[in-house]
């Protein structure tokens, strides 16, 4: 969708108002309790749990990531933490069909359509655009139609933007990885920042996430349009030291010193 008001790239003109979300959301993704539950098959520690106590220290949302394989998140999880937390769902999901099964079934608040392989260790990039342009329009559709908030997890650059409003979603949520493991480089931070303002100037609500840390939210909180932060490893990590509420409270206060 060209914007006739943008130059190229994407990069909004100087004289281009940055609408500020209001308040910038914080979802807690409880993956790694589930992944420590995992490492011995038993019952604890319990995502469930973790999400309700997330909740009490102020996170605005719950994220899980269902993969294919169940290394953490296990069906039984994401079914407890929708029917008890009283905050919402943000589901994340590769686009398959037993994916869009189980959300149309659960109808969580949000899905946020992720890419999958089965080798990774973690989410490694932004959704391929290109791959199954049809799928993933009929996947949006249905999600929508269901009343669900589609969400697509995408590399912060503009054609990635661009084709996700083509593509009818709510949100984009612009993977902050490289940003998070290249601290010094300006570049990845002046992309994300770029990439926010075309989400907004498109319709598109922007979120981000995967790598933010206390020490490094800052920046990427600070972006105006920016509505939602997805952050899990290191609120569970720093949890083992201070605890689940304290490490919430902590990357929160974080994100509200940077929106000052
Ligand atoms: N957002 C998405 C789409 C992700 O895949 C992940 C990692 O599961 C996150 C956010 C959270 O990343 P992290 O656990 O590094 O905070």
């Amino acid at each position: 969708m060209p914007d006739a008001h943008l130059p190229a790239d994407g990069t909004p003109a100087d004289a281009v108002p940055r609408p500020r979300a209001a308040r910038q959301r914080l979802y807690v993704n409880i993956d790694h309790v589930a992944t420590v539950r995992q490492a011995r098959r038993g019952a604890e520690p319990d995502p469930v749990e973790a999400a309700l106590r997330c909740e009490a220290a102020g996170a605005d949302g719950i994220t899980a990531h269902l993969r294919e394989d169940r290394r953490h998140v296990q069906d039984a999880d994401v079914e407890g933490i929708a029917r008890r937390i009283g905050t919402v769902l943000n589901l994340e999901m590769a686009c398959t069909a037993e994916m869009l099964g189980i959300a149309l079934r659960l109808a969580p608040h949000q899905v946020t359509l992720v890419p999958e392989r089965r080798a990774e260790i973690t989410t490694e990039g932004g959704l391929n655009l290109a791959a199954d342009p049809d799928g993933l329009e009929r996947a949006v559709a249905e999600m929508k139609r269901a009343g669900i908030r589609v969400s697509l997890f995408i590399d912060p650059d503009a054609q990635a933007v661009r084709r996700s409003a083509e593509l009818g979603a709510d949100a984009v949520e612009l993977h902050t990885g490289t940003y998070a493991h290249h601290p010094s480089d300006p570049a990845p931070l002046a992309a994300l920042d770029r990439a926010s303002a075309l989400a907004a100037r498109l319709g598109l609500a922007a979120h981000a996430g995967h790598g933010l840390t206390v020490a490094n939210v800052g920046p990427v909180a600070a972006i105006p349009e920016q509505e939602e932060l997805n952050i899990g490893h290191s609120i569970v990590s720093r949890a083992l030291f201070v605890g689940l509420e304290a490490a919430v409270r902590e990357i929160r206060a974080a994100m509200d010193a940077a929106r000052r």
